[in-house]
């Protein structure tokens, strides 16, 4: 495992890269309403990435080893998809929820943020759901400071995801970033206290937990990138990307229209 350890240099370019990812959310965030497909929604944020910031689109193109090259600019993951929903032809509807996953490349380097949105009102099983796995994410970010261990962020999120009778996705996590979409130290959203390796400062990574309200099994769909979830259960993800400092953290992907931290914040 080579974690890189940013330089100045290096963090004034990735505060810029995360501000950007975070505003095409804020750009997007007024054309979510019923009718509208995840294609159209998907085609307004690769133009503003394009010709607004003059940005690109880390996901276009991107091609893990054993992946076929993801199709478009952005993930956008309705309901029971868990992440890496291919925007298409598919109309949202009055309750359905969905997450929207940016990472935007600028001079180099990667900024990664998605947030949950509802369209029209929302059930009050899906917004408690968002709710819990906002808490969660953030429960994680809050165990961020050096000689913290990343256990510690697993098992935060862990706890309160299953004390509201959630559970964890296990086959995707956070990851380091930086000049690369995703680097070492793989950040699990579960775990166990005390284990992993140290936080250290200059360390810049993701937190970005998946919570299904049904169990944590997931399906991966023909099409080689869709994950839903495997007993059709909601799902829900937040991210952010966060910088360790000498005190502690630093949320990166942050701009005017970030949802403000939960007021109520308490580990297991
Ligand atoms: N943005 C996702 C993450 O948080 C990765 C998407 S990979 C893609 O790590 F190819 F599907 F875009
Ligand atoms: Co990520
Ligand atoms: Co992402």
């Amino acid at each position: 495992m080579t974690v890189t350890i940013k330089n100045e240099y290096d963090i004034v370019k990735m505060r810029v890269a995360c501000r950007l990812a975070s505003e095409v959310l804020d750009y997007i965030a007024h054309f979510i309403k019923p009718g509208i497909t995840t294609g159209e929604l998907d085609r307004l944020c690769h133009e503003y990435m394009v010709n607004e910031q003059h940005t690109v689109p880390a996901p276009l193109n991107y091609q893990p080893p054993g992946y076929p090259p993801y199709p478009k600019a952005t993930c956008i993951s309705v309901n029971d998809v868990i992440c890496h929903g291919i925007p298409g032809d598919k109309k949202l509807k009055n309750n359905d929820t969905l997450n929207i996953d940016i990472t935007v490349i600028k001079d180099g380097y990667f900024g990664d943020t998605s947030r949950m949105f509802i369209v029209g009102e929302g059930s009050v099983l899906a917004k408690r759901l968002i709710q819990v796995t906002y808490e969660c994410m953030w429960l994680g970010i809050e165990q961020v400071h050096p000689s913290a261990y990343l256990g510690d962020i697993g098992y935060a999120i862990q706890c309160h995801a299953e004390a509201h009778g959630y559970s964890v996705v296990r086959e995707y996590c956070g990851h380091g970033i930086g000049t690369m979409f995703h680097e070492d130290p793989q950040i699990l959203h579960y775990g166990l206290t005390g284990t992993g390796a140290q936080i250290r400062p200059g360390m810049i990574f993701t937190v970005e937990p998946m919570i299904n309200a049904g169990g944590h099994g997931v399906r991966t769909m023909p099409d080689q990138w869709t994950v839903k979830t495997r007993d059709h259960s909601l799902s829900a993800q937040w991210e952010h990307t966060v910088l360790v400092t000498e005190a502690g953290y630093e949320v990166l992907t942050v701009s005017d229209g970030t949802p403000d931290k939960p007021t109520i914040l308490r580990a297991c």
